[in-house]
């Protein structure tokens, strides 16, 4: 039999305002750890300085505790391409590559955003990885507008990542609606075909995050039941925005500028709500 589509959450103008409160709590955040991403920090000291950006917004944490997950942020290095836990003992080296995937709730309502970020100086090809999955997402990002269908962005996202190089594109996850829950219906799958699945409408907010790698997109998870991996030890990356659709074009929730600069470089007007 064919299952019926999960409904997809829509919300009001006052509750994307809410939204848009915890996407910059997530932006803040996201950029303090970036710069304390140095050489001899630990992945442990980039979640003090998440739940610190926190507790000044009064702003509560989405991934601590959930599904028992014991961090408020995932920290990815190298080999890892999500959900690693954040350790007093992981030291960044000059040359990482570390994800940093963070969350945050005001007021009931959610936003979710990863940066992929070099520490020191990484090789030209590690940057590269990073630069194509960071345009990956934005292209993706791009796609989202109301009369769109869902796969057009997941199809916009490996287009991108092909024309880039060539790159192993991690199947078993990607990115998913979110709103009221960080993981909402539908999942949206880093690669497809375009013009199927649901239509998008005005309302939605959906996240966008495409995680590749420089060898097989085959993936395998760590004994402490989060940590994701390569099977090849190929070095990953992976970014991600939280995209609001409004009429008048896509509102990127998580970027500071609303995704104003990039999406204008791809042709397509920010929404008006993100003035
Ligand atoms: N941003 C992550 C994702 O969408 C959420 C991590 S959940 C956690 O995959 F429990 F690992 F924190
Ligand atoms: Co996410």
């Amino acid at each position: 039999m064919r299952r019926l589509p999960e409904r997809i959450e829509l919300k009001t103008r006052e509750q994307l305002a809410l939204m848009r409160r915890a996407g910059l709590v997530v932006a803040e955040a996201l950029a303090a750890m970036k710069a304390a991403a140095v050489p001899g920090a630990s992945t442990a000291d980039l979640d003090d300085v998440a739940r610190e950006v926190l507790a000044r917004h009064g702003a509560t944490s989405n991934f601590l505790n959930y599904h028992g997950y014991p961090a408020t942020v995932c920290t990815s290095v190298n080999d890892r391409i999500v959900h690693g836990i954040p350790s007093r003992d992981e030291r960044l080296r000059e040359g990482d590559l570390v994800s940093i995937d963070f969350g945050a709730i005001v007021e009931g309502w959610h936003g979710d955003s990863a940066i992929s970020v070099a520490v020191g100086e990484v090789a030209p090809e590690v940057a590269a990885l990073s630069a194509a999955c960071e345009a990956a997402m934005w292209d993706g990002l791009a796609a989202a507008h109301a009369g769109a269908r869902l796969t057009d962005i997941s199809h916009a996202v490996e287009t991108s990542i092909r024309r880039a190089g060539k790159y192993g594109i991690v199947a078993e996850y990607g990115g998913h609606g979110i709103g009221s829950a960080m993981h909402m219906a539908p999942h949206i799958l880093n690669y497809g075909r375009p013009g199927k699945g649901p239509k998008l409408e005005a309302g939605m907010a959906l996240a966008i995050e495409p995680m590749i790698t420089l060898g097989r997109r085959e993936t395998q998870e760590l004994d402490d039941g989060w940590t994701v991996t390569t099977v090849d030890g190929s070095w990953a990356a992976h970014w991600e925005h939280t995209v609001a659709i409004l009429d008048d074009g896509p509102w990127v929730l998580t970027a500071v500028d609303g995704g104003r600069d990039e999406l204008e470089r791809r042709g397509v007007a920010v929404s008006a709500a993100a003035a």
